[in-house]
Order: structure tokens, then sequence, then C-alpha cells
């Protein structure tokens, strides 16, 4: 259904005498009093030209984003387009300009965009919804509401699909991008690179803790003391648990992020990835500079139970050693501060992450808070100390780049 509702703006109010014709010739209209009788005019339907002002330094709305829209000229085209309830998407969403304005005129919406960090300005925008303008009512401060409840889905591994029915050609082309060598008559170690084992995880499926025990048990058969693990995705215990079985087996056990598709894709341009095939002059001249193999984020977290209440605190985030935060490290004071934004389901069933409590850094206080408390409402069937809950945090650090973790506690 096509929606078009007209829209006006706001003129300095004028008052025009309303007129009428006698016998032909223009009159001003007069009361039985004789006095002109006035229309007054303060809005004029908006036509093919218009005028709204660029993004002030000044207007509060600013989110340090190259791009950034004026939130008037969303709230012009969300209103003139679409009705209350309706959904409104934005696939470029950029600082989420449009789903702001789409959330404060009470649209539902949907954004979209390949670049993390755009991912992170838009959720915080609208996590910090509250005390922006209010878009309806002049008069008001602030929009005074939170955001409806929303998701953040990452679909970057979908585009993988087409590797799936390659999977030698898959192997050689990840460990080309590594720069490792391959390795025949292993099972679980594809690859060396210097004298480290390379293992590169499946497709669209997380590297789990069995199989990063496979890799520990083949690099010791083998006498390698050194192993890298590449995966796309994570189960939610390896961080820890998996460096911890390695060291014990003797093996310095690196967890290594293969970077996104479309940060292979931008390093890429003019190859078609489908073909999995990389020149060779194109690895050690552009891949080496552009590609990021970043370690694993490492996050320890502190659970502290009484009675019904549970405290988890944050006390140790470390970012691999990158040349992005190379950049900036002078200026961490402590690691905690990398952390951009973190979020906790505090009863996580395994599917949807619900976010149901949050911190983040925003311009006048750019710090997380490092503890969370909750209080749980417990049956007064359950007896003590069986009830059992599953906890997940999530972190997102100063560079948009995700560490999930599970927790369980015993109430
Ligand atoms: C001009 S900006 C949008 C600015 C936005 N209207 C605002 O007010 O902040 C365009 C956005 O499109 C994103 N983009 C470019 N190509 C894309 C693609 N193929 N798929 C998804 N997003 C893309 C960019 O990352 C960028 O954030």
């Amino acid at each position: 259904m096509q929606v078009f509702n007209p829209q006006y703006y706001s003129v300095e109010p004028h008052r025009r005498a309303r007129e009428i014709k006698v016998n032909g010739i223009k009159q001003s209209l007069r009361d039985e009093d004789g006095n002109v009788v006035y229309n007054l005019y303060d809005k004029r339907l908006v036509d093919n030209v218009w005028n709204i002002p660029s993004l002030a330094g000044s207007s509060g709305e600013r989110m340090d984003f190259d791009t950034q829209k004026p939130e008037a000229l969303l709230k012009r085209i969300i209103l003139a387009s679409s009705n209350e309830g309706d959904i409104v998407a934005d696939f470029f969403c950029g600082s989420g300009t449009t789903q702001a304005v789409a959330e404060k005129l009470g649209r539902r919406w949907i954004g979209c965009d390949l670049s993390k960090f755009a991912i992170q300005v838009t959720r915080k925008r609208l996590l910090d919804i509250h005390y922006s303008r209010d878009l309806l009512n002049e008069d008001k401060k602030e929009y005074g509401k939170p955001a409806r409840p929303f998701e953040v889905w990452n679909i970057g591994n979908y585009e993988t699909v087409y590797w799936q029915e390659k999977q030698d050609e898959y192997l050689a082309f990840t460990l080309k991008l590594y720069q490792a060598q391959p390795l025949t008559g292993f099972r679980y170690l594809h690859g060396r690179k210097g004298d480290r084992a390379v293992h590169v995880g499946p497709l669209n499926a997380p590297v789990t803790m069995e199989e990063i025990e496979k890799v520990v048990i083949e690099c010791r058969a083998n006498n390698f003391n050194k192993a890298d693990v590449l995966g796309w995705e994570w189960s939610y215990e390896v961080n820890e648990l998996a460096k911890e079985l390695a060291k014990k087996n003797g093996v310095d056990l690196r967890l290594i992020q293969i970077p996104s598709v479309n940060e292979i894709k931008s390093a890429l341009v003019g190859f078609d990835l489908k073909l999995l095939r990389i020149p060779d002059q194109m690895v050690e001249k552009e891949l080496s500079q552009y590609i990021k193999f970043p370690e694993v984020a490492y996050l320890e977290i502190e659970t502290k139970t009484k009675g019904i209440e549970v405290t988890l605190k944050i006390t140790d985030f470390q970012l691999p050693p990158t040349a992005e935060l190379a950049e900036i490290a002078n200026k961490v004071k402590d690691s905690r501060e990398l952390i951009d934004y973190w979020a906790i389901d505090w009863d996580y069933k395994g599917d949807t992450f619900h976010n149901q409590w949050q911190s983040f850094r925003v311009k006048k206080n750019p710090k997380v808070d490092y503890e969370a408390k909750h209080k749980y409402t417990v049956a007064s069937s359950e007896e003590p100390g069986k009830c059992e809950k599953q906890i997940m945090v999530k972190v997102v650090d100063v560079f948009g780049n995700d560490t999930n973790k599970i927790i369980k506690v015993k109430m």
C-alpha cells in the first residue's frame, strides 16, 4: 500500500484579509460590524524544494559520523510516507538517523549496514534515545522514553554459503589469506606458519572445545608445541577453557579470528570471491597490509551470588595487539577502557540474546560500569541451591568486535 501524507512547514504567522468577489471585483470580506475578516496563516504545504538546515555542531544530534543526516530530514520523509506502526527500513543506516527518527515517530524499523562501526553507533544512539530531542512536541526538552526492545543480528557468515561445497578450496584459500603453507597427512592440522601448526575452523559453525581438543591431541602426537586455531565463530566456553586445556598439554594455543567477508571483499576488490582464488603477487603486496587476523579477546568476569542476587564484575578485558590498538594504547590506563558497550541477558535460554541490562560509553561519560547486579524471582517450590541460571554477557570493544561469554550460576 502506498502512503502519502502531505507535509506542512511552519512559517511566521501572518494575517491575510479574506476576499470575496462582488460584481466580479475582489473585496475584503467584512463582518456585520464592518470589520475586515482575516485568515491566519502559519504553515505552508511542502513543495519540491526542501529547505532543511544541515546538521549543526550545536544541534545535540551529532554522532561523530561523517555522513550523518539531520533528523528533521528523515522526519519529513518518514511522516510523508508511512503511518504509525508501519515498518521503515534503511539498509545503509550509517549512524542510525532513520532508525532513531522512526522510533521517535512510533514506527517499527529495520536497519542494516556493512560497517561494524555504523552498527555500533546506531545501537548506542538507540539505547541513548531517551535523552535525544523529541520530534513531535517542540516544547518537550527530550524524548524521555527508552527505545522499544530490538535485536542486533550478524549475518556476515551467510555470505560464505557458496564455499560450503568446496571444502578443499576453502581451506587452501584461508591458509593463503593467513599466509600459511598447507600441510598434508594430518586430520586437524591443515597448515603451518613458521613453527606454528594451523587449524582452520568450519564455515557457518562455531569452533567447539571438542574440535580444539582434537587439534591439541594431534599437535602433541606430532611434536608441535604451538598452534593457531582460526575461526569465524566460537563456542562460548572456548576462550579460556581452550587455552587452559592446550597449556596443560604443552601447546601454546592462539585463537585467531578470520576477518569478516566484507573485510576480505574490500581487500580483494576486482576478484570473484566465489572462485576462492587469489593471485600470489596479491598475497604479498596487498593482503598482508589490509587483511588482519586478530587474536580473540580475553574477558574475565567475577561472579558473586548472595541468595537470589547475582553480581557480575568485569575484572579483565584484553584485546590482541593490533595496529589499531597500538595507535590508542598510550591513552588507555585500564584495559577495560577498551569496552565500548556491554550487555547482559540474565536468563539466557541458548537462542536469542535478550538485552536486559546494558552499560555503554557516551560522549559525556566515556566509561562503562564494570559491575552489574540482578535479583531473580525464584519460585517458592525451588529448592535452595538447585536453581541454576545461565547468563550471557556480550561485550563490544571500541573497534566494534563482539566477545560473548556464558556464565552458569546456582542460587
Ligand atoms: C551515507 S552513509 C548513511 C548515513 C546515514 N543516512 C546517517 O544519517 O547517518 C552510507 C552507509 O552505507 C553503508 N554501506 C555502503 N555500502 C553498503 C552495502 N553494500 N551494504 C550495506 N551498507 C552499505 C556505509 O557503511 C555507510 O555507513
